[in-house]
């Protein structure tokens, strides 16, 4: 696309379609580098009673991989609903939550006689409300009803064969430890069950036992896909296939930055790209590669945009009623490597500033 033959809705629609820093993939061809990551997500669709947890950091690309997984091997599985946790979501909110997205969606067919008679033993009913609207009730006692439960409204498709998956996401969430016990014990009873369903299961960890416990026999049914940054070469080939759909080129000096300060985060790589892509129709940009101007101030943005997210944590990890955890936090951050010895920290020890200079 050139930017100054373009309408702004048109430029906008392109944008949108391959730049999302907030919004997961689910096309296959825009997902790079996880090959190995779709594989073990396909093997476990493939394996009988298996479920996945996919965990790593924020932005690392966890809600990217499992929906372009259901994508891709859409005819082994099948998407029923994909529902967040709260802190405070109980196993009754979440099935539910499940339920009325696979009925809104239609996946859940209840003019089907056979299926609204079923749901009735599980207390699914749908009431009329005082306005007319509708509410259902759904009363879930044990880890064997709701195996039960989702058994009747989400049954095999004896043409397709497909199972079905529900994505449980932000699963670091819960602070409620029944329902993170409730849910690892409903995956391991319908695989007992053989229920064609599969929980993916998605989370913010550095240790996946912190998570869900290192709970006996978890995982002979949840399958662990750890998410590590991606390396140099594909965030590199992130940007390279954005800026290839605008028909812009930036330098190869450029291009590394990018991929540098991204640090194997495809979040902040699509968010660099995209300010200098906006940049670039703003000042209806017709070359092809870029200037000093345009790619320093669009960094500039794309980092204040990122400081407000990240401004949070660094708060968190810094002020326990006192500020002398800075200087650990930077001097920890001085170097590529995140995962320090203490001792290497203390012996390395740098000044903000000082560390703050050496990056600009
Ligand atoms: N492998 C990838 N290739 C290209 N872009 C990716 C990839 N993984 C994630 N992204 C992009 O990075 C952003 C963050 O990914 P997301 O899946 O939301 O991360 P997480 O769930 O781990 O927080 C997404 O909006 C998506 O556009
Ligand atoms: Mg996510």
């Amino acid at each position: 696309m050139r930017f100054v033959d373009s309408s702004r809705k048109e430029f906008i629609d392109h944008l949108k379609h391959f730049v999302h820093p907030s919004e997961e993939i689910s096309i296959p061809a825009q997902l790079v580098g996880r090959e190995d990551e779709l594989g073990k997500l396909r093997d476990c669709f493939e394996t009988n009673g298996a479920h996945a947890f996919v965990w790593g950091l924020r932005g690392v690309g966890k809600t990217s991989l499992v929906h372009t997984a259901c994508a891709k091997y859409s005819d082994t599985v099948k998407l029923a609903a994909a529902v967040g946790c709260q802190k405070r979501s109980t196993y009754q909110e979440l099935l539910k939550d499940i339920y009325r997205r696979a009925t809104n969606s239609g996946i859940v067919n209840l003019n089907d006689s056979s299926i609204k008679g079923k749901l009735s033993l599980f207390g699914v009913m749908t009431l009329e409300g005082e306005k007319g609207g509708f509410r259902e009730q759904l009363q879930i006692d044990s880890v064997n009803h709701a195996s039960d439960f989702l058994n009747t409204i989400l049954p095999k498709d004896l043409y397709t064969d497909q199972e079905w998956v529900i994505i449980v996401n932000e699963f670091d969430q819960l602070e409620n430890q029944e329902t993170i016990n409730f849910f690892t014990s409903l995956a391991k009873q319908m695989s007992v069950d053989k229920v064609n369903v599969k929980f993916v299961f998605c989370g913010v960890a550095s240790n996946l036992n912190d998570l869900i416990g290192s709970h006996e026999s978890v995982d002979r049914y949840i399958k662990a896909v750890d998410l590590e940054p991606l390396n140099h070469t594909y965030t590199l080939r992130i940007a390279e296939n954005i800026f290839q759909e605008f028909d812009v080129e930036p330098s190869r000096g450029q291009m590394f930055r990018i991929s540098q300060i991204a640090s194997g985060y495809p979040h902040f790589v699509h968010l660099i790209v995209g300010e200098i892509l906006k940049e670039c129709y703003e000042t209806s940009f017709h070359m092809r590669s870029i200037g000093a101007d345009i790619y320093k101030s669009s960094i500039k943005r794309a980092a204040r945009g990122a400081a407000t997210r990240l401004q949070k944590e660094y708060e968190n990890a810094t002020r326990k009623g006192t500020d002398r955890y800075i200087e650990v936090l930077w001097a920890a951050a001085d170097g590529q490597l995140l995962v320090k010895q203490f001792k290497s920290i203390r012996s390395g020890w740098s000044s903000p500033t000082e560390v703050v200079l050496r990056y600009v």
